[in-house]
């Protein structure tokens, strides 16, 4: 699916795992790619390694707001738009439900979340101006289905998936598409802190491909949803599981 050049997508939590893909995915379609990560080490890596050489590190904490709006009117001052975001960074902590603490339910509802809401308030405004643009974010299995110690995780994935529903219903007569993906289980680096060997096991086989995803998987259904050919498809959550 290639074809995409001169347009420019925001990619958060770039800098490993499936976002560090779906930036090498787009690049490869010939976006411009902004590869956003609080870690500068990796959109660094993936900036001077990808292929084509469009993807462009920006180090950034998508939590802070006026970081977010600052870091917009950059992209838009360096290469004249934004066409599209993926809302992916995250920060991953399972616990049992009586030993959450206020620091995991501040730091997934502000990574999670809120960043979701913070990328879409400032980019919503160039996107009217254009005419257009699409937003992608991740969702989660964890969001309809128990996993032991994923209680704030499932209810932030949970709160994505409303939002992108809602988001969809609110923007789309401005020709703004919103989705989400809901990948099965990959494991990545984040995702490897809170699955052990066993537990990917057991997603394995409760998977109708019985194999576990990869981020490839992930990015091939990201640069779907933010391609023109997807441009009747709004307010989707696209599960991208193996079948789970
Ligand atoms: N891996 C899976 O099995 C799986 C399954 C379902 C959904 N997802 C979702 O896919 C997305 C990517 O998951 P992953 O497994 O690749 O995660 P990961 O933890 O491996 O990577 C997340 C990236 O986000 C960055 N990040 C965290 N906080 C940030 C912040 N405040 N500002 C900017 N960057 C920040 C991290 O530095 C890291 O590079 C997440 O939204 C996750 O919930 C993953």
């Amino acid at each position: 699916m290639n074809g995409q050049e001169g347009r420019v997508v925001i990619v958060t939590g770039a800098g490993r795992g499936i976002g560090e893909a779906i930036a090498r995915r787009l690049a490869s379609d010939e976006w411009t790619v902004i590869a956003v990560d609080r870690d500068a080490e990796g959109i660094e890596r993936l900036a001077e390694s990808a292929r084509g050489g469009r993807v462009y590190a920006a180090q950034a904490d998508v939590t802070d707001r006026a970081g977010v709006e600052a870091l917009v009117v950059d992209v838009v001052a360096r290469y004249g738009r934004v066409d599209a975001v993926v809302n992916n960074a995250m920060w991953v902590r399972y616990a049992p439900l009586l030993e959450v603490d206020e620091q995991m339910i501040d730091g997934m509802i502000a990574i999670g979340l809120k960043a979701a809401f913070w990328t879409t308030q400032t980019l919503v405004p160039h996107f009217r101006r254009q005419g257009g643009g699409a937003i992608v974010n991740l969702s989660s299995p964890a969001a309809t289905r128990g996993f032991v110690g994923s209680s704030v995780y499932s209810a932030v994935k949970g709160a994505v998936a409303s939002l992108t529903l809602q988001a969809a219903r609110e923007l789309g007569p401005d020709g703004i598409r919103v989705n989400a993906i809901v990948p099965g289980a990959v494991p990545t680096p984040g995702a490897r802190e809170v699955v052990d060997d066993e537990g990917y096991e057991v997603r394995r086989s409760m998977t109708a491909l019985q194999r576990l995803g990869t981020p490839d998987d992930i990015a091939g259904a990201v640069a779907f949803l933010v391609s023109p050919d997807a441009r009747f498809v709004t307010g989707h959550l696209l599960h991208v599981d193996g079948g789970l």
